[in-house]
């Protein structure tokens, strides 16, 4: 593996999100202020601070706008107003006015494949007659076989059964069906209609003129269907949101990727590319580098590139390196496929491990069996995760992936260490997941428990009640921020020394070289003058001599621990 050939990531231009960490707030379960349970815009305001003092760039928000909280506000209702659970659009202002003054961008979620059932927009649908302009907004269709009682196709909804429902007419016979890729509460829009995209371009210039950084946008590989509708199966295994799925991610567990040979007509159509360039000319109409991010689980790399084109979006989330095995040849070809593929169309690599759709990577890099992304694991999932070797292997992968050229995305308390709760009580989940499998699959209520602040206050500090909407576990005592602030060797004072010294030496803009010669299980490059040595196999490895950085271990010596990274200055 020895390669003199630089991989650069960013091309030469100085657009903050580059190289930026991105920090993904949830914010049911960041902080709440007012005590109900439910984390809100005020309760993140004011634990800014903390951010800020991480080190990171910029927050991205996910949904808070007013909804009935099927699918965790992700269920939008109106995307001009925010959800009294969460506050009010003063409390949006004061909160994006922190931000700034704590010089933090501020992403916001942008839900454009569907709306909640609840929206005025849908209401009025299904109030007005098949064929009206009203209807033309979402995927109505006659049903199939005598009466029209069969789904018009197959499809089945990302969070399991039927991807149809059959709505009542105004005469109280069975009338249309309508198309959900999500939970029934979830209509898809139908962006073959020139009202949809006008409908967006407003909400766009709303946020926009409100002074945000830019978008995060939901489903952006599913918002376009192919003509015809046709019949689909999804190959068994494969990952639920599409790409290539079906991969487990414990060294020993890998199973082969999912692929199949043609698209599925939901996911990746390319027809989506059009609203993107529609979007970005939007985008550019406003001051400061606004930012476009695609939430697109496409497969291969090198056709997700096509997202980041320079008149489309500016970052693709990399789900191929978050669901990559802890292996070294596997971390190897991931990043340099990324760089590859990202850096063909001028657009920098992301990186990413966690995020409130995935089991978190301080327990998934130690799960015992294959789990496929939305499987969610629970009290009576085969595999269970390994706490400390997770934890290990969790800081080790961190500190690699913040040594990577381009952008990170962390999501909210994996700078704290948390692990997934796999324990939660079937009647405090909450996930639609779990209730449209029948609890066959947990779903993501597991990273999604509300984080802990302070050890000794109720809740965790989370909330001054001490009402929480998940159950926190009873040992989060030592991984609250409090105990871990200005502890040596904590997972968050790793990352805040990580962050700092990530900005010290230029490694988000770096260029990254291959190092050989430390074997198969260890990933070896240098960026920007650093040499960063993960050793992701089981024997201590060797190190060269040099000053050392930053290391996700103690170090023993001159030897680097299994499971751990380090970053060294060798010159
Ligand atoms: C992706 C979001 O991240 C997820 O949480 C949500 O359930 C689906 N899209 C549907 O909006």
């Amino acid at each position: 593996m020895d390669d003199d050939t630089e991989l650069v990531a960013t091309r030469p231009a100085d657009e903050w999100w580059r190289s930026a960490v991105i920090y993904q707030i949830y914010p049911r379960s960041f902080a709440d202020s007012d005590g109900d349970g439910i984390g809100d815009l005020a309760g993140v305001t004011a634990r800014l601070d903390s951010l800020a003092d991480l080190g990171i760039d910029a927050i991205w928000l996910s949904p808070f706008y007013r909804s009935p909280q099927n699918d965790a506000g992700y269920d939008v209702a109106d995307y001009r107003d925010i959800d009294p659970l969460f506050g009010t659009l003063d409390d949006f202002d004061t909160m994006l006015h922190k931000a700034h003054e704590l010089e933090l961008r501020v992403i916001v979620d942008l839900v454009p494949n569907h709306s909640s059932d609840d929206h005025v927009w849908f209401k009025e649908a299904l109030a007005a007659a098949p064929g009206s302009a009203e209807r033309a907004r979402y995927i109505f269709r006659d049903g199939r076989g005598p009466g029209g009682d069969l789904p018009p196709n197959n499809w089945e909804s990302v969070f399991g059964g039927d991807a149809w429902t059959r709505v009542t007419e105004a005469d109280g016979t069975p009338g249309q069906w309508y198309l959900h890729l999500f939970d029934s509460s979830q209509p898809d829009l139908d962006w073959s209609n020139r009202w949809v995209h006008e409908q967006f371009i407003d909400v766009l210039r709303f946020w926009l003129d409100r002074g945000v950084d830019g978008f995060r946008v939901d489903v952006a590989h599913g918002m376009v269907k192919a003509e015809g509708l046709p019949d689909w199966t999804p190959a068994e295994g494969a990952g639920s949101m599409g790409g290539a799925g079906g991969v487990s991610l414990s060294p020993g567990l890998e199973s082969e990727a999912i692929t199949q040979p043609d698209t599925p007509p939901y996911w990746a159509q390319d027809g989506v590319h059009a609203i993107f360039r529609e979007w970005r000319s939007v985008l550019d109409e406003y001051e400061g580098d606004r930012v476009l991010c695609a939430e697109a689980w496409v497969d291969p790399l090198a056709k997700l590139a096509l997202w980041v084109r320079s008149d489309e979006m500016d970052q693709a989330f990399n789900f191929t390196y978050l669901e990559t095995p802890w292996s070294a040849p596997a971390i190897r070809k991931v990043v340099d496929d990324s760089i590859a593929a990202f850096s063909s169309v001028g657009a920098p690599s992301t990186w990413v491990l966690s995020n409130h759709d995935v089991v978190r990577h301080a327990s998934r890099l130690a799960l015992t069996a294959p789990n496929p992304q939305g499987a969610g694991v629970g009290p009576r999932s085969a595999g269970q995760p390994i706490p400390e070797l997770g934890l290990r292997r969790a800081r080790a992968a961190t500190t690699l992936m913040l040594a990577l050229p381009g952008s990170a995305y962390l999501y909210q308390g994996e700078e704290l260490g948390l692990p997934e709760v796999v324990d939660l009580p079937d009647e405090a989940r909450e996930d639609p997941t779990f209730r449209r499998t029948g609890g066959e699959k947990y779903g993501r209520d597991g990273c999604r428990v509300p984080i802990p602040w302070e050890s000794d206050a109720p809740a965790y500090g989370f909330s001054p009640t001490g009402a929480s909407w998940l159950p926190q576990p009873g040992e989060w005592s030592e991984l609250a921020r409090d105990a871990q602030a200005g502890v040596p060797g904590s997972t968050l004072e790793l990352y805040r020394a990580a962050l700092a010294e990530r900005v010290a030496s230029g490694l988000g803009t770096g260029a990254l070289s291959w190092l050989g010669g430390f074997g198969d299980s260890v990933v070896a490059f240098v960026n920007a003058g650093v040499t960063v040595i993960a050793n992701v196999g089981e024997i201590p490895v060797e190190l060269p001599i040099g000053e050392v950085l930053l290391s996700s271990e103690a170090l023993d010596g001159a030897t680097l621990p299994p499971d751990t990274t380090v970053w060294l200055r060798t010159e």
